[in-house]
């Protein structure tokens, strides 16, 4: 493997004495006790901390534990926490204080924390302190440290807050326990260089690296041969993919390459950023056989104003350009967005000019944030704006989001759709849900085993955020 930006063969090595030394730890509790010790992972935040979480879990595996859907009887816990915004730091900490009462229960639950929250040094402070039962921490850069952490933690007993590596790198090889058999998540690039001047990610992810292609490639292979249906890839700023890498090939000839493999799946990926999304990747998308037509663009703000002040590096010409071709090349396609409302000094014109573009580019569907504050980002020392008039612009953006999304679904009326079906429907236990190419949720009379199946879907109504219908076959 290249040494370029990845872990060097000994780190791996060491890693892996860690793992062996915890499974026979394991197994000789399992020899006393004929039960498995178990682990529970919680995550918290975005699909990458959701990649990230089947890779802890997949290293618990590997230790030697059984992987529990509840923290009640753990024997370990996991919480992988987020940081974008004030309230997923909020949950995070909730949930780590809600753990106490179960150490108390068991004082030989383990209790780790890691993710984004905690490469935040205010935040490691906070944990040392008000939470001294979580035994031991460790930021995003140290992932694959994380058996030797808990090994050294259990055979010394001192709690341990691993410090953040001088440099990010690329871990392979590691196990990932995958939550689903039919869809699963690729990252195939880390961090992000861009420090959008409202975004902790930056600060807690470090900076862009990409996965060499034939790495993917192979990964994706062995996906596609295993039965997966719907295959995301993931990066923080995924279309800047290989500019890292000499001579790797850039998004679009990673999506060319993947193309090509046979099978009948989806390919997606997000989260794409304006800036890297080139006619050459619009141009492989519309002309591929597996890249799901839809393509999530954070617009963040209509207002060019706010767009220059959030570091953005594109305006609202430049985003329309890029929606316009892609709807020339794919008429068929689901766009969707990013907004910010609220960005310090958003005047009611800047937010009228985020509410015009929505009505110009008629988004598919819409993730809304009002602006949280993030310590130490340029954002955060700049006038804020009242509380109650973000609230209130959130508000008006989510009633013109609605009409628009009612809207633009209508015409799937009477169309027959292919949709990849998820079993029982959370909200609705007489139907099955399932998602649209487009990655729309659709709701029909399903069977057991449509489960992780394509099924082929007649819409008969429409509303802002599914589709509802009948199965015509399996
Ligand atoms: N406040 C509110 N929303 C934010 N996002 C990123 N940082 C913040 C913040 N400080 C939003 C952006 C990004 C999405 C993942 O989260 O819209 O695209
Ligand atoms: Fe944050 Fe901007 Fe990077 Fe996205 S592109 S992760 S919003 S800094």
């Amino acid at each position: 493997m290249k040494e370029r930006n990845c872990l060097s063969a000994e780190e791996v090595e060491a890693q892996k004495v860690s793992v062996a030394r915890m499974r026979d730890r394991n197994d000789r509790v399992y020899a006393e006790t004929g039960a498995r010790p178990q682990a529970f992972v919680l995550t918290l935040g975005c699909q990458q901390n959701e990649a990230d979480s089947e890779k802890i879990a997949g290293l618990c595996e590997a230790m030697g534990y059984t992987i529990t859907p509840t923290p009640d009887a753990a024997d370990l816990i996991m919480v992988n926490t987020c940081a974008i915004r004030e309230h997923a730091e909020q949950k995070a900490l909730s949930l780590v204080g809600q753990y106490k009462h179960l150490k108390a229960k068991k004082p030989s639950l383990m209790i780790g924390v890691c993710g984004c929250m905690v490469v935040q040094e205010h935040r490691r402070e906070e944990l040392k302190h008000r939470y001294p039962y979580v035994d031991f921490v460790f930021g995003t850069s140290s992932l694959h440290r994380f058996p030797q952490l808990l090994c050294e933690k259990l055979e010394k007993g001192k709690r341990l807050f691993c410090p953040e590596e001088s440099e990010y790198l690329v871990a392979e090889g590691l196990p990932i326990r995958r939550e689903s058999n039919y869809r699963a998540w690729v990252s195939v690039m880390y961090g992000c260089n861009n420090f959008c001047s409202y975004c902790i990610v930056p600060y807690v992810r470090g900076r862009e690296r990409s996965r060499e292609m034939g790495e993917i490639v192979k990964e994706v292979a062995q996906l596609v041969r295993e039965g997966y249906k719907d295959i995301t890839l993931l990066g923080q700023n995924v279309n800047s993919y290989g500019k890292d890498l000499e001579g790797n090939g850039d998004f679009a000839d990673l999506l060319y390459e993947l193309d090509k493999l046979e099978g009948d799946f989806w390919l997606r990926f997000m989260t794409s950023h304006p800036k890297d999304a080139s006619r050459k990747l619009i141009d492989v998308m519309a002309s591929s056989r597996h890249i799901a037509h839809q393509f999530h663009l954070p617009m963040q703000s209509g207002s060019d104003a706010v767009l220059r002040a959030m570091n953005r590096r594109y305006d609202t010409a430049k985003y329309l350009e890029i929606v316009d071709y892609m709807r020339e090349k794919m008429p068929d396609v689901t766009l969707t967005s990013d907004i910010i409302v609220g960005f310090p000094g958003e005047t009611e014109e800047d937010f009228s000019d985020t509410l015009a573009m929505l009505e110009r580019v008629k988004f598919d569907m819409l993730y809304s944030f009002i602006y949280s504050p993030r310590k130490g980002t340029p954002a955060a020392e700049m006038v804020q704006v009242e509380q109650k008039t973000k609230n209130e612009r959130f508000d008006r953006l989510l009633a013109l989001q609605n009409a628009i999304a009612t809207e633009k679904n209508q015409p799937l009326v009477g169309q027959t759709l292919r949709v990849l079906c998820d079993g029982v429907s959370k909200n609705n236990a007489a139907l099955y849900a399932g998602r649209t190419e487009g990655n729309k949720i659709a709701f029909f009379e399903g069977v057991p085993e449509d489960t992780g199946t394509f099924v082929e879907f007649v819409v008969e109504r429409a509303d802002a955020f599914a589709l509802y219908g009948k199965k015509v076959s399996r």
